[in-house]
């Protein structure tokens, strides 16, 4: 792998219109129906604001500057509707899609509201609710494939537990993977044009969910059936409440090939999920975050799984809405700045960053020919890495500061 600083890419967003902030769809852009949509309902309070329809959401975003939205099937088609209804219900969202350009790249399943997902979905200790819930996936995934979406989220928000004794997480795994097995399957014979990813998350609502971080979830991919059908969307904040790097967790899913979407939002540190604005939270992370997605071509959505803070009318959830696209356009250019500034591609030198892009072994060699390497290990012992210098000018560039 080279190593990657595509200067002329990054000098096209410096000259170009995304110096003005305004997101356009050409951004990719998406948000989920449940995030701007969300009441602010708590563990403490009632909800603070009125419940949205689906096609005004389409609405306000399309005139935001969003390319699309997402949903879970019941923020579409409130549980329970006959199939007249439920048809009613797509219709005029599809509708509101042609009018505004809006697409639906993504959808995913509601496999936690509901009373029957009390004890987890695919790995419910109950046979019966685990076949229920394959079928409530696979009803959506029909209607996905029918509004052109070509990612399938997985959020086994309720598959976990809150004590040892009431869930075997070993045989849960077993379930789990048997789950995804058939859904795959389900995919290949109807022969949609769709992929699964898996969202991770460490706990909430769950005492503790199974598959908790990025790694964990990579692994158990490798054991199904299908493993090419199915990756990952990570979420920011997720990991950040296991308190690990999202950047380097990211990375290793692009490493891997399994970055099929990302949910962007901010979380100030190992707490409750926050959901808070893109950039809101662990701002340095986020520069990091986008300065990565943008030098490795991430080419899938930039996905808003936020929530507006409860204290938030009608008009506070638009302007959250606008601030999450305009993070990520403000820390595109800020990471381009950075990345381009002379004085930052001498202090890299200085840092010896290219080094890493060398492989450790010349080409022809073997094991033995390590042997014959002359090193002084108490000077390489003493070497500098300047890197105080160089995280200085990533913060400063952060912070919009020009030169002295
Ligand atoms: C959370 C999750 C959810 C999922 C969504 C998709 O609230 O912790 O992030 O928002 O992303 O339910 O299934
Ligand atoms: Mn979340
Ligand atoms: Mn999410």
């Amino acid at each position: 792998v080279s190593y990657r600083l595509p200067i002329f890419k990054i000098q096209k967003v410096l000259e170009g219109k995304n110096m003005s902030y305004t997101p356009t769809p050409a951004d990719k852009f998406t948000f989920g129906l449940w995030t701007v949509g969300w009441q602010a309902r708590d563990p403490f309070g009632d909800p603070t604001r009125d419940a949205l329809d689906p096609v005004r959401t389409v609405n306000e975003l399309a005139k935001r500057g969003a390319y699309g939205v997402t949903f879970h099937d019941d923020d579409l088609i409130p549980f329970g509707s006959d199939d007249a209804n439920r048809r009613a219900h797509i219709d005029r969202f599809k509708k509101a899609l042609t009018e505004t350009g809006m697409k639906v790249p993504m959808a995913t399943t509601n496999l936690f509201s509901h009373p029957v997902f009390k004890d987890g979905a695919f790995t419910s200790n109950d046979k019966d609710i685990r076949r229920y819930a394959i079928r409530k996936v696979m009803k959506n995934i029909e209607l996905a494939v029918e509004l052109g979406a070509k990612i399938y989220v997985c959020w086994g928000g309720r598959e976990g537990a809150e004590s040892e004794s009431s869930k075997d997480a070993y045989v849960a795994l077993e379930r789990y993977r048997e789950a995804f097995n058939v859904l795959g399957e389900f995919v290949l014979d109807n022969k949609y044009d769709i992929k699964f990813a898996m969202e991770p998350k460490p706990n909430e609502p769950r005492g503790d969910i199974f598959l908790p971080t990025i790694g964990h979830a990579l692994a158990f991919i490798n054991s199904l059936d299908h493993p090419e059908l199915v990756g990952l969307n990570p979420e920011v904040g997720h990991e950040q409440m296991a308190n690990l790097n999202f950047v380097h967790g990211i990375a290793q899913a692009l490493f891997h090939k399994k970055l099929f979407h990302i949910d962007l939002n901010g979380q100030r540190g190992p707490k409750y999920d926050q959901d808070f604005v893109f950039g809101h939270g662990d701002l340095k992370n986020a520069f990091f975050l986008v300065d990565l997605l943008e030098r490795y071509n991430y080419d899938g959505m930039r996905h808003f799984d936020y929530k507006p803070v409860r204290t938030e009318n009608d008009n506070g959830v638009w302007e959250s809405a606008s601030a999450n696209m305009r993070m990520y356009l403000i820390l595109k250019e800020r990471a381009a700045a950075f990345r381009t500034d002379p004085r930052v591609i001498e202090a890299m030198k200085n840092s010896n960053i290219p080094g890493l892009t060398e492989s450790t072994m010349n080409s022809g060699e073997s094991w033995r020919d390590l042997a014959k390497d002359n090193f002084d290990v108490d000077a390489a012992g003493k070497r500098g890495y300047n890197y105080e210098a160089l995280d200085q000018l990533a913060m400063e560039h952060l912070m919009g500061v020009k030169a002295n």
